[in-house]
């Protein structure tokens, strides 16, 4: 049976800003660009895998899928909360979250279950070690930023890394061709590079008070240690090799201290970070 917890945790965002840490406004803009894409991925997981239900013949694979859903669609709820915050500053925003949805939606039309599957399971099995990355190097990325938003994106990673097989236990049980889902890689990974693009696009149309280049930008302002990055560089690799499994993957220290917290019954919503940012 399923070990995912659902939790829900009250995030409150109010006045937030678009840089909500100014000491590295690029990875508040890439920060800003995961919570718009976590609304549209989400809720394309969320149907692929209620779809999927149904061909589910194992009960211990079910409630996998149904604990895993269920948590997806908690986050994108709370991702809502921030963008809801972000759109009453810039409400030609809301236009970017509907053309990512959209294109969710679009190609969930366009293509077969099994696609879907892959592309959920191909996805998540990169998280870990990508999030690892940023988790590890919280201190730079997330220390001097405003708690509310540090403390979602840090809950967030977290439970993505607490499901990390989920995608690929369902897609394995329900389509199970290794070849078929790497076959489609490069297109799962273009279709989210391609929304990465246009959300930069829609940012510099919306919002008036930033920097173009600032608002263009994928990535941190700092540069994080060598080893590292080439170790989640590796790790992402590796997520698509045919003996990959999740559950063996290197996880941060960071995870156990947060899943803690939250156990003891701490303030999870201002849970790391630093000053309340507001716009
Ligand atoms: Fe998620
Ligand atoms: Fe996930």
């Amino acid at each position: 049976m399923t070990d995912l917890k659902l939790r829900k945790i009250p995030f409150v965002f109010d006045d937030v800003a678009f840089i909500w840490n100014p000491q590295d406004p690029g990875f508040s803009v890439m920060m800003n660009k995961i919570s718009f894409l976590a609304v549209g991925f989400e809720k394309y997981i969320c149907r692929a895998v209620q779809d999927a239900e149904a061909r589910i013949t194992d009960p211990a694979v079910l409630a996998e899928a149904k604990a895993f859903r269920a948590q997806e669609s908690i986050h994108s709820l709370a991702h809502k909360k921030h963008l809801k915050a972000l759109i009453r500053r810039y409400p030609g925003l809301q236009e970017t979250l509907d053309k990512v949805v959209a294109s969710y939606d679009e190609l969930y039309e366009a293509h077969p279950l099994e696609f879907h599957l892959g592309y959920v399971g191909g996805l998540e099995s990169v998280f870990t070690p990508f999030f690892k990355l940023l988790i590890d190097h919280r201190d730079k990325l997330f220390a001097g930023g405003d708690t509310r938003v540090a403390s979602l994106m840090l809950w967030h990673f977290c439970e993505e890394i607490e499901h990390r097989s989920s995608g690929l236990i369902i897609y394995d049980h329900v389509v199970g061709r290794y070849l078929y889902r790497i076959a489609n890689y490069r297109r799962y990974m273009a279709h989210s590079g391609g929304l990465f693009k246009m959300m930069g696009e829609e940012f510099v149309r919306h919002i008036d008070d930033v920097p173009a280049d600032i608002l263009l930008r994928n990535k941190s302002d700092q540069t994080l240690p060598f080893k590292a990055r080439m170790q989640s560089l590796a790790g992402v690799l590796a997520a698509q090799l045919p003996w990959h499994d999740p559950v063996h993957e290197a996880l941060p220290d960071y995870f156990a201290e947060w899943t803690g917290r939250y156990d003891r019954g701490e303030d999870m919503t201002r849970t790391y970070g630093a000053t309340l940012q507001a716009a």
